[in-house]
């Protein structure tokens, strides 16, 4: 047991509460952000003449020191040490002496874990940006190759209207999309630093805020001390974002899944991809898909877990606030792993086009382009809805679609059919007749695209501002 506290204490903390009490197991992770946090603070205290120049540069050295100490393997963070906080602090002390006392002059626990998960956060967030904008680009080749790839559309799994691959791939383009501009909201919304905050009323040294704010790439200081401990919002509103990206996943999962099914055969996921069975030798999984629509429960856990140990906590700092690390790292690591892996898997998947085709042309999607030529030449919709209701049923007995009928069959149940009907009603005039933005008619499509390409060409991931990189 190291701590950096005890001198009100006579007897030693029992060891079991120690063990629960501690945190490094997990809070190593934000050991590099607890050494930039500790730069930038006593580069500020040196600059309001708390520290001298010769503390300042002897901490520093001190600090990056224990830094490379622990990328080279050296220096091991060991359960010696309650947190990462104690671990940086006590070696400093043990390598440079008194002067590594006075790190920690004008600063918390309490604002340091805060700064330290923050900087961590908002590295993360431009890290699961980049994953899903890796994503987008997959998605964008698909839709570009595609743009006549026809295949049917469902509504209540009942195909219902022919659309394109490239059509059906663009609504997950936006899904996607939308989540890169959450992230980037959260990022703007967070980038505030707490540090100087104290334990939650501020220090009595003259801190300059700003300044160290500054220098770690915030956009300025937080305004109130005892929000700035107390503030776990930023990793709630991040939490929620990754639960949507996992959503928006599982229900492209759910999809992959199916169109991957013997009935459907629509695709084919790559060898690579795919696992076997130990007992049946025919059968090829689609086991990625199903661990990342498996695994969105477990990021939606994190945002509950939070959001519940948070709703009952007084301000300022409680020891439950601890309880924030595990879950958000855990569920950071899942859906980065899962964006990875399924924008692999959808990079190498095989689109059996023509299969897609076929399952087009029949389940009467075209029923709906027939009913509107019968408007078009004056029938009232309802009417023509009946008819072609008619017609289908006709079709069904016939086990025949509405195109293949002859034109003296369509004439037998309305007169209004000429033989420009086959046309109208074939698959690609179905597709290309729809025109408005938005809609899977080719000219639409490309002028999608093309808004697309711009947003991607300009997607926003910011650098890492910070001095000490
Ligand atoms: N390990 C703690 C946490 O993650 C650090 C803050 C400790 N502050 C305190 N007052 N005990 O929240």
């Amino acid at each position: 047991m190291a701590q950096l506290w005890g001198g009100r204490f006579t007897k030693q903390t029992d060891q079991m509460v120690y063990d629960f009490n501690a945190s490094i197991s997990f809070d190593k992770r934000l050991f590099n952000q607890d050494i930039e946090g500790s730069i930038a603070h006593v580069i500020m205290l040196a600059k309001q003449g708390i520290l001298t120049g010769e503390e300042k540069d002897s901490i520093i050295k001190g600090l990056t020191g224990i830094r490379s100490d622990v990328e080279n393997g050296s220096l091991l963070i060991t359960s010696k040490y309650e947190d990462i906080h104690s671990f940086v602090e006590a070696n400093l002390i043990e390598r440079i002496g008194d002067a590594g006392k006075k790190l920690h002059t004008g600063r918390s626990r309490n604002d340091q874990v805060a700064l330290d998960m923050k900087l961590y956060i908002r590295s993360e967030v431009l890290t699961v940006t980049e994953h899903l904008k890796g994503l987008l680009e997959t998605l964008f080749r698909i839709m570009e190759e595609n743009l006549t790839t026809y295949m049917p559309g469902f509504t209540h799994m009942q195909k219902a209207q022919p659309t394109t691959l490239s059509h059906h791939m663009g609504a997950y383009f936006e899904m996607f999309k939308r989540d890169v501009l959450r992230l980037h909201d959260i990022y703007k919304r967070m980038n505030y630093s707490p540090l100087g905050s104290g334990a939650f009323a501020g220090t009595t040294y003259p801190l300059d805020r700003a300044y160290s704010a500054f220098l770690m790439g915030f956009e300025g200081p937080t305004l109130n001390s005892m929000d700035s401990v107390a503030d776990r919002d930023y990793l709630i509103e991040f939490l929620s974002a990754l639960s949507t990206i996992m959503m928006h996943l599982s229900r492209f999962s759910e999809e992959v899944i199916i169109w991957n099914s013997n009935e459907y055969r629509f695709v084919e996921i790559d060898d690579a991809y795919s696992t076997g069975s130990s007992i049946m030798p025919q059968k090829k999984n689609p086991d990625i898909a199903e661990l990342v629509r498996g695994k969105t429960g477990r990021v939606y856990g994190a945002l509950v877990s939070l959001l519940t140990t948070m709703k009952g906590l007084p301000l300022a700092y409680n020891k439950d606030m601890q309880e924030d690390k595990e879950v958000t790292f855990d569920a950071i690591d899942t859906v980065k792993k899962s964006l990875v892996l399924f924008t692999g898997m959808l990079e190498t998947m095989k689109f059996n086009v023509k299969t897609m085709e076929v399952s087009a042309m029949k389940g009467f999607t075209n029923a709906t382009d027939a009913a509107d030529y019968l408007v078009n030449r004056g029938v009232p919709f309802r009417d023509a809805h009946g008819i072609i209701g008619q017609l289908v049923l006709y079709c069904l007995e016939k086990d025949t679609s509405i195109d293949a009928l002859s034109i003296e069959e369509l004439k037998a149940i309305s007169p209004v059919f000429e033989s420009d009907v086959y046309d109208a009603v074939s698959l690609k005039t179905c597709v290309e007749k729809r025109l408005t933005l938005g809609a899977p008619g080719q000219k639409a499509m490309e002028e999608v695209l093309r808004i697309n390409r711009e947003f991607l060409d300009q997607l926003w991931i910011n650098e890492d501002k910070s001095p000490d990189k």
